[in-house]
């Protein structure tokens, strides 16, 4: 059962007191004592407020079953109070001792080819695990009893990306647990699931596992409740671990645990409502050319979970070390990449982590400082970037904007849509949700995300990019989203299948169909990579479907030659709007801009250059220069750059990754 506490939530507000934390991931066990003064200088000279300490750091406070070494860590808790560099103490229970797996193996999660996740890595530990979850409260319950009331501490990190798996047989038991919880009666499980198909009748409880390897395709169903049971338990391991630290700690310290960007295995709508701050691991690669847009789509689905400002836990200063290959960030990204989530809410700036391990599996990841040490040029841009950030806090903290666009995202969607056996493999959510930011981020439309539930009555526009399964709760919300005079654009494949991945009477709910003006959906038409279907407005990709339009719909967009011609590829009903195909990129962009604009919904600023970002924060409008050229923007009126605090008027210049952040 999940707890919370009464009364007010701490917030990273009560964290940050209107400055804009900044720091990362501090690992001084891995260094000797003398270079934790050296690091404490660099920091302050860097202007470094805050610390992540004690991540992975099980084996040194508990290195033998019960033993407890506080002392390291009491030292170094007391250095950065006395420096004023405040602490994100981290519960180190992601990555368990050795021991741990040596005497109780039952903790070591299992694969689905059962195959055993042995310590020598990390993140080692079966969620579902008895034992694990008794070590891991005791020792955060030492740790929290110890410095709950520490005055370096200023919010506490469980955990760290929760992500691991577990089909081994105590999280069999717990999932069986689980599974009458959510069903009530094996008959109503067998119906779910749809059982009848392939002989899979469950008789007995215990005849139930989880979607281990097998023969061929496993139950759809089965896989899906498995990813949702995965989820909870996990969040079950934080909240344990959060009303722990919370009993130990005064009211006004947040809690937090660190997602990793748009990752499969976590419900991260359902995760941010037990957390006090939102944050968020990101790792755009420099090289990518959407790199900046990867960004914005993570840090406008972390804002939207958010509700409001929240944390970059972690980025790298240059290169990380887990692609095949790994560029550093060019003189300017760093800075300009952390801005923007400052642009987008972001009221923490910290990184993965303060100095580049020498050992280990990440010595080649980058760190504040890195190898070249304090004359290194990341060094020097952190230095730079961490001063301007204490410049700007106090007007910058605290306020959030809202898009006038939602773009839908759902977890349970994702996963019911992405099982084995689809009609086509290309079809991935994460790809076109972010086809679809795309397009809106080109066009400086100024985004949020929601789930197909949430109140949507504030946005003048909705688009959902894929939601494959929806509740009737949810086609309910957006049926009446339109009916009181809201935009909304699908795209193909939503509303295909209830909660339990069974596909809806027509191959799509009757309801969408008839809001959308779809009389009849014969068949679905996926293409392959590279193919595209003709229309007479655009180059369609990745799918295509043969539909018959109500009388009273108008199709926008047709099909031109090939079997579906004079189908409609985009299909409109009054304010209801239907893709049954992927435009290529420019069409996309236009087509949502033409309805964006017909809703009233206009780009943060007119006639940008392309490379130019423009984003709103409350009062604050920052721009920021993609590009590796020197810019010249227009603009209206007379604004002050809070960084540099020079006055602009009529137009700005913006240097290779340049930002300037204008206030009124
Ligand atoms: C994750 C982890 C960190 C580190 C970085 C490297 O985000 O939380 O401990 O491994 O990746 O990119």
């Amino acid at each position: 059962m999940l707890a919370s506490r009464p009364g007010r939530r701490a917030t990273l507000a009560d964290a940050a007191r209107g400055r804009i934390l900044f720091g990362g991931d501090y690992n001084p066990e891995q260094w000797p004592e003398e270079t934790w003064h050296e690091d404490v200088r660099l920091m302050k000279d860097a202007g470094v407020n805050s610390v992540t300490l004690g991540v992975f750091s099980w084996a040194k406070l508990e290195p033998r079953p019960g033993e407890r070494d506080f002392g390291w860590l009491d030292t170094l808790m007391d250095l950065m109070r006395d420096n004023g560099i405040g602490v994100v103490l981290a519960t180190p229970t992601s990555s368990p001792p050795p021991w741990l797996g040596r005497l109780h193996p039952e903790t070591l999660p299992r694969d689905e080819d059962g195959r055993t996740e042995w310590w020598g890595g990390r993140q080692h530990f079966s969620h579902s695990s008895a034992v694990y979850r008794r070590h891991a409260a005791a020792i955060t319950e030492d740790l929290a009893a110890r410095y709950g009331r520490h005055p370096a501490l200023t919010m506490w990190h469980i955990n760290n990306e929760y992500c691991t798996y577990d089909y081994g047989d105590e999280a069999a038991a717990r999932f069986r647990r689980w599974l009458r919880d959510r069903h009530g009666s094996l008959d109503a499980l067998n119906a779910a699931w749809g059982t009848a198909f392939w002989s899979q009748g469950y008789a007995d409880w215990e005849e139930i596992l989880p979607p281990r390897h097998a023969h061929y395709l496993r139950n759809p169903g089965q896989v899906l409740d498995f990813k949702r049971f995965t989820s909870d338990m996990l969040l079950e391991c934080y909240v344990a671990e959060r009303d722990i630290v919370r009993r130990h700690t005064p009211p006004h310290i947040p809690v937090t645990t660190n997602f990793m960007p748009l990752w499969a295995g976590q419900d991260a709508w359902r995760w941010a409502e037990e957390e006090d701050v939102v944050s968020v691991d990101l790792y755009p690669d420099p090289r990518d050319p959407f790199g900046a847009q990867q960004g914005a789509l993570v840090q406008d689905l972390t804002r939207s979970q958010a509700r409001g400002p929240w944390m970059l836990m972690e980025q790298a200063a240059g290169a990380v070390n887990w692609r095949g290959v790994n560029h550093p960030k060019p003189r300017g990204l760093n800075r300009l990449w952390s801005l923007q989530a400052v642009a987008r809410g972001a009221d923490a700036v910290c990184y993965f982590q303060w100095r580049q391990s020498r050992q280990g599996a990440e010595k080649f990841h980058s760190g504040m400082v890195g190898h070249a040490g304090e004359q290194g040029r990341t060094y020097q841009e952190i230095k730079r970037l961490g001063n301007e950030l204490a410049l700007i806090g106090a007007q910058v903290t605290g306020s959030h904007s809202r898009g006038d666009i939602a773009i839908l995202h759902d977890w349970d969607s994702w996963w019911a849509g992405a099982h084995e056996a689809r009609l086509s493999t290309l079809v991935d959510h994460t790809r076109i949700l972010t086809a679809w930011h795309r397009a809106l981020w080109q066009a400086r439309l100024a985004t949020d995300f929601a789930r197909p539930e949430h109140d949507l009555s504030a946005y003048r526009l909705v688009v959902v990019p894929q939601a494959y399964a929806l509740t009737d709760a949810a086609i309910d919300n957006l049926l009446a989203y339109v009916r009181d005079g809201g935009t909304l654009v699908s795209g193909f494949l939503t509303g295909i299948a209830d909660e339990h991945d069974r596909v809806r009477t027509g191959g799509m709910d009757a309801r969408l169909r008839e809001l959308f003006g779809i009389r009849t959906l014969h068949e679905w038409w996926p293409l392959d990579e590279g193919e595209s279907v003709e229309t007479d407005a655009f180059p369609g990709t990745l799918w295509s479907e043969e539909i018959e339009k109500d009388e009273d719909a108008s199709a926008e967009v047709t099909y031109k030659g090939g079997e579906l011609d004079g189908m409609p590829a985009v299909l409109r009903r009054g304010r209801a709007h239907y893709l049954s195909t992927l435009p290529e990129p420019d069409a996309l962009r236009e087509l949502l801009t033409g309805i964006a604009a017909e809703a009233g919904v206009r780009p943060v600023l007119p006639g940008l250059p392309d490379q130019v970002e423009a984003v709103r924060r409350g009062d604050l409008l920052f721009l920021l220069n993609h590009g590796r050229d020197a810019v010249t923007v227009e603009l209206p009126g007379s604004h002050r750059d809070l960084l540099t605090q020079a006055t602009v008027e009529g137009s700005c210049t913006l240097d290779r990754y340049g930002v300037v952040v204008l206030g009124p």
